[in-house]
């Protein structure tokens, strides 16, 4: 590490709050970033990296796709804000019929979709549970255990990982009830059996579920899991919300998520891809559902915020979306991430000790590591930052944080991603030396 890069970490250390961002005392971690351009990241020292991440799942199109950029310098030029619920412009009109399109009218035929814009993922789920409680006139939500919906005091509610709840709980209003996420067939039944009990019992206005649990590790549910999800929201009248913040505009090899399991939400919500690097969400419902919960504004919205549908987000966005369709990234995903599962499960273990178990949908995928029967989160950190010595970004998922976690930019070509798995065998087998 150079002294550009201590120099940062420095003033992170003395002016940015503690517990954000993770300095490893070895000054192997973090690495500056500078600048980044399609799949590769260039950081502070000049050193080129290939990123496999998509920072966090953002950067589908590839990190500074050149029309994503055009897009908002053009807009930037023009209008770079305009009044959230008070006088809008064009392209949130444009962004929501757009969004209404890749969704509810994509999905059905006589429905399309209404938004409420936000800025970031945890934002989106907030809008979709004030909408539920609206429409149901119920508290009670369920959500699943393993789920991540973010750290807002709302969306934390239904996030399972006490980790993030605990220092907060005495302001929390706990409305959440935690199912099983059912992964094999043995879980799938007893949530079946289990699931009409529960809702009996804590009669919910919302179910909240991921179509493919992100930070939770990566889980890809039974297939049968949504589409229950749907006939248990149907017959009690609760409001079936997909939180596709990360699984959404292509990630899992399909547009949505949802679509791999046939499954309609009543919400979605939308966030990280969505503009390819701008703080703008969506929670879009059908429009009957939204009508129903949400009365026409007598002047002043009871749920709105200053930078509710940016401009400059929205033509992002806007862009980015041509460039998903254009560019064919979602048939991509699903191509590369047949590829990519192939090649993981030919993933060698060194030892008998080491279990490495793989699992995904289209380029969300991810490995777990379990050392003589438990989370291995130790290994999965030194891999990580070998890898990124190596000038590969990777990163720890999952509640124990022993799940590699695979989430490219969705322009990533084959050989790309073959050669980094191929180095990831290296490191498996030396740290294993070690
Ligand atoms: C499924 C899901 N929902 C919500 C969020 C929260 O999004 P944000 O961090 O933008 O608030 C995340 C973030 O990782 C997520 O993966």
């Amino acid at each position: 590490m150079t002294n550009n890069s201590k120099k940062v970490l420095e003033l992170l250390r003395k002016y940015e709050s503690r517990n954000i961002t993770f300095i490893d005392p070895d000054g192997s971690f973090p690495i500056i970033w500078e600048q980044a351009k399609g799949v590769f990241v260039i950081d502070i020292e000049g050193k080129k990296f290939l990123d496999l991440t998509a920072a966090f799942g953002v950067a589908a199109a590839g990190h500074s796709n050149p029309q994503v950029v055009l897009a908002a310098q053009r807009q930037l030029k023009k209008l770079p804000h305009a009044m959230g619920d008070v006088h809008p412009h064009k392209l949130k009109a444009l962004l929501a019929a757009k969004l209404s399109e890749l969704t509810f009218e994509r999905w059905t035929n006589n429905e399309h979709g209404k938004t409420i814009f936000c800025n970031s993922g945890f934002e989106s789920v907030e809008a979709a549970l004030k909408t539920a409680i609206l429409a149901t006139k119920r508290r009670t939500v369920i959500a699943f255990k393993g789920a991540y919906h973010g750290l807002g005091y709302g969306a934390l509610n239904a996030t399972y990982r006490d980790y993030f709840k605990k220092p907060f709980l005495p302001q929390l209003g706990l409305f959440s009830h935690f199912a099983q996420f059912p992964t094999t067939e043995t879980e799938f039944k007893k949530t079946k059996q289990e699931l009409p009990d529960l809702c009996k019992k804590v009669k919910p206005g919302a179910i909240l579920v991921e179509p493919v649990q992100g930070r939770g590790g990566i889980r890809v549910p039974h297939p049968e899991f949504l589409p229950l999800l749907r006939d248990v929201c149907n017959s009690i009248g609760a409001v079936l919300i997909v939180d596709e913040v990360y699984t959404g505009f292509g990630r899992t090899g399909k547009w949505f998520g949802c679509e791999h399991f046939n499954t309609i939400p009543d919400i979605i919500c939308l966030g990280k891809a969505l503009t390819g690097g701008f703080p703008l969400s969506a929670c879009v419902g059908k429009a009957s559902l939204m009508d129903s919960a949400w009365e026409e504004t007598r002047g002043e919205a009871i749920h709105t915020s200053t930078f509710l549908g940016n401009p400059v987000g929205c033509a992002m966005a806007l862009a980015n979306i041509r460039e998903i369709e254009q560019k064919n990234l979602v048939n991509h995903s699903a191509e590369l991430g047949t590829k990519l599962r192939e090649k993981l499960d030919e993933l060698k273990s060194p030892s008998e000790k080491l279990k490495m178990l793989p699992r995904g949908l289209g380029l969300m995928a991810g490995v777990e590591f379990i050392y003589n029967g438990k989370p291995a989160a130790d290994f999965v950190f030194k891999i990580v930052k070998e890898m990124l010595r190596r000038g590969i970004i990777v990163l720890p998922e999952g509640d124990c944080g022993n799940v590699l976690s695979f989430t490219p930019p969705l322009i990533i070509k084959w050989g790309q991603l073959s050669a980094a798995i191929d180095e990831l065998q290296d490191v498996i087998n030396t740290i294993n030396q070690q």
